[in-house]
């Protein structure tokens, strides 16, 4: 193995199994400047094995980790042996399940679903803060990113409806903003982000694209390579913003 530049990157992508986790892996380890990369997964399979991520960068070293990024002892455990790292990214994410999905009234909200919401798109995010911290804490371009959605914006929110999933990412949110400020006082390199990817073809989306202008529907690597230039971007700016795959800063 041949080594990689002196200030290569150390990356955790959380929830690289999924669409836009998976795609965000293998962009990372076609970079030059990324030295490697912690990919978890849940349920399914380790993505990014070298067959499925194609090309790679000759020195990046790519790891695998079993993680229920709900799981405080698992998320601990994690933390501690990925060591030093440069950027956590989190794309750990739950629209629908087999049983429910996004309401369109009150009428169809089920606590159940509103909780497990609450578990997988909000509560991995604040396990990973408290933890990150130490890991990320010596990166002169430490990054703190989790893939949140527009939909999650309380400004923003003109349609209404899909409760459970707007209610845990604009909790999400909140949790990222207050990440930010805390960190901006005693971690002033580190940069919170919370990132809005466009609608993507994956699973996530898959029973939601009927109405998707033409055009508008990304492919997860399409998207990968927006989310990773505004990541490149986030020492160009303060911490803790909301921002859109274009680079739109979405109001919280
Ligand atoms: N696709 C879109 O159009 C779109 C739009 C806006 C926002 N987003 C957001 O983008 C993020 C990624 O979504 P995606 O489209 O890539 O969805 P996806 O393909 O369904 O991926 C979801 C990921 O979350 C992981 N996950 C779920 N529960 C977990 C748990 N308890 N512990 C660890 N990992 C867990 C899954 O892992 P396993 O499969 O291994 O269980 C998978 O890697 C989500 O936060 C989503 O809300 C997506």
């Amino acid at each position: 193995m041949s080594e990689g530049p002196s200030n290569a990157l150390r990356v955790a992508v959380i929830g690289a199994s999924g669409g836009i986790g998976a795609a965000l892996v293998g962009a990372l380890a076609k970079r030059d400047d990324v030295a490697t990369i912690h990919a978890t997964h849940h349920r399914s399979p380790a993505a990014g094995s070298k067959a499925s991520v194609g090309a790679y960068a000759e020195h990046c070293e790519l790891h695998h980790h079993a993680l229920d990024a709900t799981d405080a002892v698992a998320v601990e455990g994690f933390m501690a042996a990925v060591g030093e790292i440069d950027w956590l990214i989190n794309c750990v994410g739950m629209l629908h399940d087999g049983e429910h999905g996004p309401e369109k009234s009150i009428g169809q909200f089920e606590s159940e679903h509103f909780l497990r919401s609450m578990e997988i798109n909000c509560l991995p995010t604040l396990l990973l803060g408290k933890h990150a911290a130490r890991a990320l804490g010596k990166s002169e371009r430490g990054v703190f990113a989790t893939v949140s959605a527009r939909v999650g914006s309380i400004t923003d929110n003109g349609l209404g409806g899909w409760y459970s999933y707007r209610a845990s990412k604009a909790a999400l949110n909140m949790s990222l903003k207050c990440l930010a400020i805390e960190w901006g006082r005693t971690r002033k390199r580190l940069r919170v982000a919370a990132l809005h990817p466009g609608t993507t073809d994956t699973s996530l989306s898959a029973p939601f694209q009927a109405n998707v202008p033409a055009g508008k529907l990304f492919s997860p690597s399409q998207t990968a390579g927006y989310l990773l230039a505004r990541i490149d971007a986030l020492h160009d700016g303060p911490s803790g913003r909301f921002l859109a795959w274009d680079g739109e800063e979405i109001p919280w």
